[in-house]
């Protein structure tokens, strides 16, 4: 995902801003730029790939004495990862650089190119630059001219801009995006996107809030609030430990990665919902022509992902679809028709039993297609065809928000073939792509159920076993909430289709056979709830995750009422990761990097 820095001080600035980004590598990102503003004179430098390109293509610039600079690396949303799309964006005589959306660019744009302004990129960060300078041009001051752009855009952002005729300002504004500021003895002031790039730079630290806006030179730092209010920095102390830094607070790379779904699927959707229909830029229409089938196939939980799959293909585009566990796949000399489409799912793009299913159905003649959150790994090279999941980095071992950004992925494919197919009616699509809207608001973690979670978790650290169980696409969401839990708990766990337990798995029943019972009030929930009753009468222990209370479980994990199962899956699927995160914290394990865990497996 996109970072940010900016500096503004004696020292060297182009070192400053790379070793910066640097910092911030680790979010993932396709190109990089900085622009340092020195004597009048800015001098910009843009390069796609990774940061060494643009070390390469700076080494023989050099800054000394006062300057002020900003910098970015981009993970391409709006546009392809070339080096126009780079930041910083440049407009006459300002530069920017910008993470987040801007959700009125489009409107703003067409404006601006009725006015005259050409655009270079196809981004949407271009539009803050040239707003800027319209509003320049009839503002008493550059500060004016920026407080009015600031109240223009709509979107999250987080947004430094320097211009020309201020050689010793940076412009700051931040919504819905973080960043934060840094001052010290030696009026520097370092801006970044996250902790990381800062420590060891200051000690005393800014974060802004949303809203915040305002300009620092070197002897002043000024913010105002949305309401145009002057207000004092509150400033804090930096951490000097650059890990729990880049947690962002958060104990666990997982716990962040968690309470990180909700933007990260904001990100899988940007682009593609449109009123009514399902756009992938990335592909292209015939790698569907002539497709009666798909077949999908994966590992761990990219697997469980694909089971999801499974169901929505069928239910809503009418193609038959499967999945199969590729280790098992690939030995097992399987069938392979020229009129099925082969998809892979896979989070890093490396997993050598994945990879060898592709390479299998590429050798058959069969068209295929990769749904990935690594640009350029080895899967998305040899594909046909590619998806991004654009979850970002996932640090942690256990997957979490690539599985939830790879289930938004199917969902958002589903209505793409459900309209190619037309086996939905546009209504219904309409119904559904409104409903995706509203994902990323359903995965934001309520503090007052993590709490919840974590209190009942101490009921759950021991027993013979754990029962997840579910139907339908909760049966999939039932085989990660137990793959979570025994990858981090070290607790025997299963995921079980809910109305299979009595033909055998129900003779472990006992008070110390923990059930989990994915209860969704608009899928099957008297079915699964008479399921859950069998378990119930013979002992079990139950813990129900439903919007409707449930007077036969010993525990209830309440998820808010929605209006369809697919966004009380994504509820539900937050719980069952907090779930399991709760109960490892409390025995004591390595959330982040369990025992016996990789988490690329390129061995088979
Ligand atoms: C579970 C987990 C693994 C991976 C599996 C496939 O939390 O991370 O089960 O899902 O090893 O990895 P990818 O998706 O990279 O192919």
């Amino acid at each position: 995902m996109c970072g940010i820095v900016g500096y503004l001080g004696d020292k060297n600035s182009k070192e400053i801003l790379l070793s910066g980004l640097k910092e911030l590598e680790y979010r993932g990102y396709d190109s990089a730029g900085i622009a340092v503003l020195q004597n009048g004179k800015v001098d910009s430098f843009k390069a796609i790939g990774k940061l060494v390109n643009l070390e390469e293509k700076t080494k023989d610039y050099i800054t000394e004495d006062f300057s002020i600079g900003i910098g970015h690396t981009r993970w391409a949303t709006h546009g392809k990862p070339t080096e126009l799309n780079a930041h910083p964006h440049i407009g006459d005589e300002s530069y920017v650089v910008h993470n987040g959306i801007i959700e009125n660019y489009a409107e703003l744009k067409k404006q601006l190119i009725a006015d005259g302004v050409t655009f270079l990129s196809q981004t949407d960060t271009e539009v803050i630059v040239h707003q800027f300078e319209k509003n320049l041009k009839i503002s008493d001051s550059a500060f004016e001219a920026f407080r009015k752009t600031i109240s223009e855009l709509k979107g999250a952002y987080a947004t430094l801009l320097v211009t020309k005729g201020e050689s010793k300002t940076i412009f700051f504004a931040k919504n819905g995006s973080p960043m934060l500021v840094g001052v010290n003895d030696d009026n520097e002031k370092y801006f970044a996107s996250s902790d990381t790039p800062l420590i060891g730079q200051c000690s005393d630290v800014n974060y802004f809030e949303d809203g915040d806006y305002g300009y620092v030179t070197p002897t002043e730092l000024a913010i105002f609030t949305k309401d145009d209010v002057k207000k004092e920095a509150i400033f804090t102390k930096l951490s000097t430990n650059k890990l729990s830094a880049q947690k962002d607070g958060f104990r666990f790379f997982m716990e962040k990665e968690i309470y990180e779904q909700s933007s990260v699927i904001a990100d899988t959707l940007l682009g593609r919902l449109y009123d009514d229909e399902i756009l992938f830029d990335e592909l292209d229409d015939s790698l569907f022509d002539g497709i009666n089938e798909i077949k999908l196939c994966a590992c761990g939980t990219s697997y469980h992902s694909a089971l999801t799959a499974t169901y929505l293909f069928e239910r809503y585009a009418k193609i038959k679809t499967s999945v199969e566990v590729a280790s098992e796949f690939r030995y097992r000399q399987p069938i392979m028709s020229k009129d099925t489409l082969f998809v892979v799912i896979s989070q890093s793009g490396e997993t050598a039993d994945t990879l060898e299913t592709l390479k299998m159905a590429k050798a058959a003649g069969l068209k295929t297609l990769v749904i990935c959150n690594v640009d350029n790994s080895s899967m998305v090279r040899l594909a046909d065809a590619c998806i991004l999941t654009r979850a970002g980095v996932e640090k942690g071992v256990a997957s979490t928000k690539a599985f939830a950004t790879q289930v938004t992925v199917f969902w958002m494919m589903a209505l793409y073939l459900a309209k190619r197919n037309n086996s939905l009616s546009s209504q219904e699509i309409v119904k559904q792509i409104n409903l995706l809207r509203e994902v990323p608001s359903i995965v934001k973690v309520e503090d007052e159920m993590h709490e919840r979670i974590k209190r009942l978790s101490k009921r759950y650290l021991h027993g013979h076993g754990f029962f997840f169980i579910g139907r339908d696409v909760f049966y999939p969401l039932a085989l990660e909430g137990a793959l979570k839990l025994k990858e981090i708990s070290y607790l025997h766990a299963e995921g079980y289709p809910s109305g299979e337990m009595k033909h055998g798995p129900i003779a472990l029943a006992d008070p110390e056979l923990f059930t989990i019972a994915l209860l969704p009030q608009h899928l099957l929930y008297e079915k699964a709830k008479s399921n859950v009753e069998e378990l119930s009468a013979r002992d079990s222990t139950i813990c129900a995750i439903s919007s409707l209370a449930f007077d036969k479980a010993d525990d209830f994990i309440p998820i808010n009422e929605c209006t369809d199962y697919m966004l009380e899956f994504f509820e539900m699927m937050i719980v069952v990761q907090i779930f399991s995160l709760e109960i490892s914290a409390r025995l004591g394990n390595d959330v982040d990097m369990p025992r016996n865990l990789a988490k690329s497996v390129t061995v088979e």
